[in-house]
């Protein structure tokens, strides 16, 4: 069992719809039994609440189901999980800032070095998923859209390697 934990800043918006689309991509290929998935947020501004609205929407239209509760990210997230995937380059300085370990660090990856390719490209170079909260919904069907391709790059990269 791999578990992957996504992780973005209020953790309402990119992080839950990453966790989400996994979980419907993963249960499409009859994969749920290896795997499991959460998200948490770098930042505790909305604990405990429901996904953005307009991201559940959005999921929705895709057939894809938010069940997530915000939480923030903490240390023993690197304990629980075998690997942690940043929205942006902040919400990974961040999570690195807080790894004390080379085994921790190495632990950590940016969503978007999946957007090209099964085998994850250089950190430093990656793209970021954009974060929709101030925008209009455009917004929210492009990250829907980048979260469904990163993830099935990801999982096809979990499936065969060992991270
Ligand atoms: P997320 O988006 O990091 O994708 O969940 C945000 C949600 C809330 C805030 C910022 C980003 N906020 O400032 O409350």
């Amino acid at each position: 069992m791999k578990k992957v934990l996504f992780v973005c800043l209020g953790n309402i918006c990119r992080s839950p719809v990453a966790e989400g689309i996994f979980w419907h991509q993963v249960r499409n290929s009859f994969l749920d039994q290896s795997f499991s998935a959460d998200s948490a947020g770098t930042a505790g501004y909305h604990i405990g609440e429901r996904p953005h609205t307009t991201s559940t929407s959005v999921a929705h239209s895709y057939g894809v189901k938010l069940e997530h509760r915000s939480r923030q990210f903490s240390r023993e997230d690197f304990n629980k999980f075998d690997v942690i995937i940043c929205m942006d380059h902040s919400n990974l300085a961040n999570v690195l800032r807080e790894a004390v370990t080379p085994e921790e660090k190495s632990k950590v990856y940016l969503m978007c070095q999946w957007e090209n390719g099964i085998t994850p490209s250089d950190v430093k170079l990656a793209g970021e998923v954009p974060d929709p909260y101030y925008g209009g919904i455009d917004g929210f069907h492009h990250v829907h859209n980048l979260l469904e391709t990163c993830n099935k790059n990801l999982i096809s990269w979990l499936t065969s390697s060992k991270p």
